[in-house]
């Protein structure tokens, strides 16, 4: 049942501080400020232990969150993480490491080719390999097949395009980080409770930026007529960047490209003219005065720039710079926050355009077909 809104991507959409609350509440206590749950992956803390790498497989918007996990593992935890789309992991004969911890991540957990490259390390059974389901549908293949169920309490998805599933991956996977993290002593419990106390913040700053919906809307008015467009971030935004575009391009059949800001000038920058927005995530972190500089390139060339900044920014709106402040978060998090805006921005640009938003021409909701 859709409610009061107009299509369940919206509703989703609008469910995510709900969703990630409950997914977070998987890890820590509503009152415990300190520290994980001691019930949380209890059972599997002697598999957890002895992993030195982590392999990541999954699809579309699932490879997304991957990505962010990447960053998470390796700033944090030190541990070597490797992200691949599974269409491509399980033609190529790749390389499983010993002791590795395999993560599937799958909205539905039927997702053909997620499950053919999981069973095709399965069946080369390299020494210590534990396999992970981060999954929504406890029912599902994926997660009948593998050692460790992780699920996000996402709630069913109907809409094609994925959201409060990608952002509850998200959550989830930090906890995840956290756990290893903590269980392998390469994470300080100070750091650990900081962040856990930014994660109590994840709900009230997703229902923040869902206030936006009415300046994005605005925003949306400029790409109807648009043809392409590119969506820029670096650091944890690349991910969001690629997943912005995967957005746009679903739903309102615009053609749309994430880029890593810093390849701007090795290709994508022959692009740019009047005609081609340009979406930026910009929140104020470690890597903000290189997109800066990365967001003048584009200026002087004449595009025209939508950016996500934070609100401490100061970034001022100018001609052919317009601006939208999302609430303030801590870097390591921010990805999460940033995703709703460039949903928002997709959903409300594909009902300008009149396309089937909850069910986009041409795809399914599960691809059990390769
Ligand atoms: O169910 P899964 O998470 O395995 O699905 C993977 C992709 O098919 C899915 O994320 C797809 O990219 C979405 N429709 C994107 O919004």
């Amino acid at each position: 049942d859709k409610g009061e809104f107009k299509h369940y991507m919206l509703k989703e959409i609008y469910e995510q501080p709900d969703a990630v609350a409950r997914t977070i509440e998987m890890g820590i206590d509503k009152s415990e400020t300190a520290k994980l749950r001691n019930d949380f992956l209890q059972r599997h803390e002697t598999q957890l232990s002895g992993i030195r790498h982590v392999q990541v497989l999954a699809c579309g918007t699932s490879y997304h969150s991957g990505l962010v996990a990447k960053y998470w593992f390796e700033s944090l935890t030190r541990i070597p993480c490797s992200v691949e789309v599974a269409s491509e992991f399980r033609y190529r004969n790749p390389v499983v490491v010993d002791n590795s911890l395999v993560i599937c991540i799958s909205q539905s957990g039927e997702t053909a080719d997620t499950l053919s490259a999981l069973r095709d390390i399965q069946k080369h059974t390299p020494a210590g390999l534990v396999s992970l389901a981060l999954c929504n549908v406890p029912t599902s293949s994926l997660v009948r097949e593998t050692d460790i169920f992780l699920p996000t309490l996402a709630g069913p998805e109907i809409g094609v395009a994925s959201t409060k599933a990608f952002t509850t991956q998200l959550a989830a996977l930090m906890l995840l980080v956290m756990k290893v993290g903590v269980i392998q002593q390469r994470m300080t419990n100070d750091y650990v409770s900081t962040l856990i106390g930014e994660l109590q913040l994840l709900p009230g700053q997703l229902h923040a930026s869902l206030n936006l919906d009415t300046p994005i809307k605005t925003m949306s008015e400029s790409f109807e007529d648009k043809r392409s467009c590119l969506f820029l971030g670096r650091g944890l935004q690349f991910p969001i960047a690629l997943e912005g575009a995967l957005k746009l391009k679903e739903i309102s059949y615009i053609h749309a490209e994430g880029y890593a800001a810093g390849e701007l000038k090795h290709g994508p920058l022959a692009l740019v003219d009047k005609d081609m927005p340009i979406v930026v995530l910009a929140p104020k972190d470690s890597m903000f005065d290189k997109l800066k500089a990365n967001m003048q390139e584009v200026h002087a060339r004449h595009g025209e720039l939508f950016v996500f900044a934070s609100e401490s920014s100061q970034m001022i709106a100018e001609d052919r710079l317009h601006v939208v402040y999302v609430p303030d978060v801590c870097e390591t998090l921010a990805p999460i926050v940033y995703s709703v805006p460039v949903q928002l921005l997709s959903y409300h640009v594909a009902v300008m355009r009149g396309t089937d938003v909850d069910q986009p021409r041409n795809l399914a909701k599960s691809v059990t077909v390769e």
